[in-house]
């Protein structure tokens, strides 16, 4: 493997700052989108499209034909989360930096590099041997709305016999896993308005209602200091995790205090805490404050009562739940929980339903054996706290075609936040596993084994 050649083009892709969140970079996430798509005529796709927007296209290909062979389809995304704060980089987040193996830029694991592992690993097998379908979206950090709209209008597109997506982690180092459950997400600005305008703290404090005041106790109310979410009805549709799943997580390499002290390095863990911390990530809904903004937060002082204030935040939604519901039930919870005196509205700015995926297909058996040959360990099933949006949509656009969720990153790759980075042997390693994955593909195929009746291949086995 030229890993010198690797390293440079990658860094190349990671160097675009494609914020799908921020206006100002839409032309950068269209830079993102020409590269994705010289790297899939590289890879001898007959047919490439942007699709679905000028600025934030989907990036479709369809790789060269493959008589006989499964199509596989891959998905991934180009855009990045904003890289604030900066001054906590220790290198600028799109000046790509090597430091002991680690590739140092936002987006090296979430998803440019493992986006660049998949089409590495098909430019690796050199004549791609399954029918390859590139499925790479620009706007995943902020919901998904383009690609929504295009398996909506076209849901025949995505058919494949499988769904590769690599936009996820290792369980812990050493150990591969493939994922059956997303959280769901409903991201929301609750904003407060408490006068018709700002005013002068000494001419009104103490009579005026204040809107940062208003929000920060509606805010509070709407988590308990146990955790628990105050939102009626939330926990309704919540299943706790069947007996045999528990089993499995505590085979997991998973230990409670060192998740605190070598990843999260708080003092304390906080939360429900009649619930297991792993289950408090993956089986559990979440109520986060991202940001919030009003008043004045500029340099120096200025003596002010808000009459607005808004603040950024979004629930985690967990299996059976579902977004719809969900935002019904927080839009009522603020109307209920906002004083009358306050004018308290919930603007809903993404989402998507929790994902569900059976892992019993037969290409996960293939997965696992590709991992088990080349980093000794095959894959565990775990459940995963994040979102991808569209999971569920793609799920039902591909009419029962498995969507193996799995990835090449690591547990601290600091997603979403300062020094965000990719372990290069992760890399390196990943390219090997996918390019062995679609080989075994090939080779086998991926007809369900029937019961009683020996496997049948889609095509026989070609000996390289
Ligand atoms: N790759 C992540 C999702 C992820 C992270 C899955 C960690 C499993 C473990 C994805 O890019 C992501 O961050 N999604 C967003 C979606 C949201 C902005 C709609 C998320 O989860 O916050
Ligand atoms: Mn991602
Ligand atoms: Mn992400």
């Amino acid at each position: 493997m030229d890993t010198d050649r690797l390293l440079r083009e990658l860094t190349e892709f990671l160097r675009i700052p494609s914020v799908s969140t921020l206006p100002a970079h839409n032309s950068d996430c269209r830079r993102a989108a020409e590269w994705v798509a010289v790297e899939l005529r590289r890879l001898g796709c007959r047919d490439i499209q942007f699709l679905g927007s000028d600025s934030h296209p989907v990036v479709w290909g369809v790789g060269p034909e493959v008589p006989g062979a499964p199509t596989l389809l891959l998905y991934g995304h180009y855009d990045v989360q904003p890289p604030d704060p900066l001054d906590e980089w220790t290198a600028p987040p799109f000046e790509p930096t090597v430091r002991d193996g680690q590739l140092f830029a936002r987006g090296a694991a979430d998803d440019k590099g493992q986006v660049f592992c998949l089409l590495k690993a098909v430019e690796a097998c050199g004549r791609p041997p399954v029918n390859f379908r590139f499925l790479i979206e620009g706007e995943e950090e902020y919901g998904s709305k383009v690609l929504f709209e295009v398996l909506r209008r076209e849901p025949g597109r995505t058919k494949a016999d499988a769904v590769l997506v690599a936009d996820m982690a290792y369980v812990a180092p050493g150990w591969p896993a493939v994922y059956t459950t997303l959280r769901g997400i409903a991201y929301a600005e609750i904003t407060v308005r408490t006068a018709r305008s700002d005013l002068h703290s000494g001419e009104y404090g103490g009579a005026a209602p204040n809107a940062h005041e208003e929000l920060c106790r509606l805010l509070v109310r709407l988590k308990r200091p146990d955790g628990t979410i105050n939102v009626p009805g939330l926990y309704r549709a919540v299943r706790p995790p069947g007996k045999a799943e528990r089993a499995l997580w505590r085979k997991l390499p998973f230990k409670e205090q060192a998740f605190l002290t070598k990843r999260v390095q708080a003092k304390a863990l906080v939360g429900m805490k009649q619930y297991s911390v792993l289950e408090r990530l993956w089986a559990l809904p979440t109520f986060e404050i991202h940001g919030i903004t009003g008043g004045f937060t500029g340099d120096g002082a200025k003596t002010v009562i808000p009459a607005a204030a808004t603040a950024k935040v979004s629930l985690r939604l967990v299996p059976n739940q579902t977004l719809r519901t969900v935002e019904r039930q927080v839009t009522a919870a603020v109307r209920k929980l906002a004083p009358r005196y306050v004018a308290a509205t919930v603007h809903f700015l993404h989402g998507s339903d929790p994902a569900v995926i059976e892992v019993n297909h037969p290409s996960f058996a293939l997965l696992d054996r590709a991992f088990k040959e080349v980093v000794g360990r095959g894959t565990v099933a775990a459940r995963a706290g994040g979102s991808i949006p569209v999971i569920p949509a793609l799920r039902k656009a591909g009419g029962g075609a498995p969507i193996i969720l799995t990835g090449i990153g690591l547990p601290d790759d600091r997603l979403h936040a300062p020094d965000e980075k990719l372990d290069l042997q992760q890399l390196w390693d990943g390219i090997a596993v996918f390019k062995r994955f679609y080989e075994l593909l090939a080779t086998n195929g991926v007809e369900e084994k029937r019961r009683g009746e020996p496997s049948r291949r889609i095509v026989k086995e070609n000996r390289h």
